[in-house]
């Protein structure tokens, strides 16, 4: 069925909005949230990833996100990364990719106009002083609560978590994107998302307003399925080369 795919027709006025989600690094061995055996199936996300979770059992958290840190330290960018990095490379600043993943894999393809709207796994900041975040690789033994150098606090994951708000400077990234782009031919192209989590699930909606073409590409429909006007069913991995012509 993926043979038959035809490219996306992107011309030199063409901008791209892109958006993923845990099934882009599926194939690379991340565990996705809400597959049979996903994440959320494993914890509560109220207890891991939530600030009343972290509240209440700092040590459970950070075991989680440990565990997650090694996890995603030991993969590598699949293809479907490497398929949105080159088309980065071929649009620049008429593409963007907004990633509801916190792997860091995106960036490791060798993606740059990048907003990581849920966060940053490889990065801590305090829980408790204004300290700036930091980059922080650490995966901590279980039970341990690393403190901060400068106050003494919690550190915590730079996640966004459940009940937070995104960073409002990343929307505002998304949406100063979005108005480049009027007079212009826009595609909007979601992937690996299961459409539940907003506001990235209502993008679609956002940029079709603003006069998009929309492509979903997903290895089972989503939540939002019926917001696109084409969707592709298959692994990211497979499709996303294909649909964005890559060599
Ligand atoms: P989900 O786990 O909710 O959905 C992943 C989607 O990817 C599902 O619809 C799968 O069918 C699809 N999928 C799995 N493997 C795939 C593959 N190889 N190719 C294409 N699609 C595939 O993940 P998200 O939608 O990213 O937030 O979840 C959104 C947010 O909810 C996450 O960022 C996370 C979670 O709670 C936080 O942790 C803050």
């Amino acid at each position: 069925m993926t043979s038959e795919i035809e490219p996306i027709a992107l011309d030199e006025r063409t901008f791209v909005l892109a958006l993923t989600g845990a099934g882009v690094s599926a194939e690379s061995g991340v565990p996705t949230f809400r597959d049979s055996n996903g994440l959320w199936e494993q914890h509560r996300f109220e207890d891991v990833a939530s600030p009343e979770g972290f509240r209440a059992d700092p040590a459970l958290v950070w075991r989680f996100y440990s565990q997650r840190r090694a996890g995603a330290a030991k993969v590598a960018p699949n293809p479907g990364h490497v398929a949105l990095a080159e088309l980065e490379a071929r649009l620049g600043e008429r593409f963007l990719l907004a990633t509801q993943n916190v792997d860091g894999l995106h960036r490791r393809a060798g993606s740059e106009r990048l907003v990581e709207m849920h966060g940053q796994l490889f990065t801590s900041r305090c829980a408790d002083c204004d300290r700036a975040p930091f980059p922080d690789a650490r995966a901590y033994p279980d039970g341990h609560v690393p403190p901060c150098d400068e106050c003494g606090g919690r550190l915590r994951p730079h996640i966004v978590w459940f009940g937070e708000m995104l960073d409002p400077k990343d929307l505002q990234r998304i949406n100063d994107f979005l108005e480049r782009a009027r007079g212009n031919k826009l595609v909007f192209l979601a992937a690996g998302t299961s459409g539940q989590v907003y506001p990235a699930a209502g993008l679609v909606s956002v940029a079709r307003m603003y006069g998009a073409q929309s492509f979903l590409v997903n290895a089972d429909p989503a939540e939002n399925t019926a917001a696109f006007d084409h969707f592709i069913q298959g692994r990211s991995g497979v499709v996303l080369p294909k649909l964005l012509g890559s060599r």
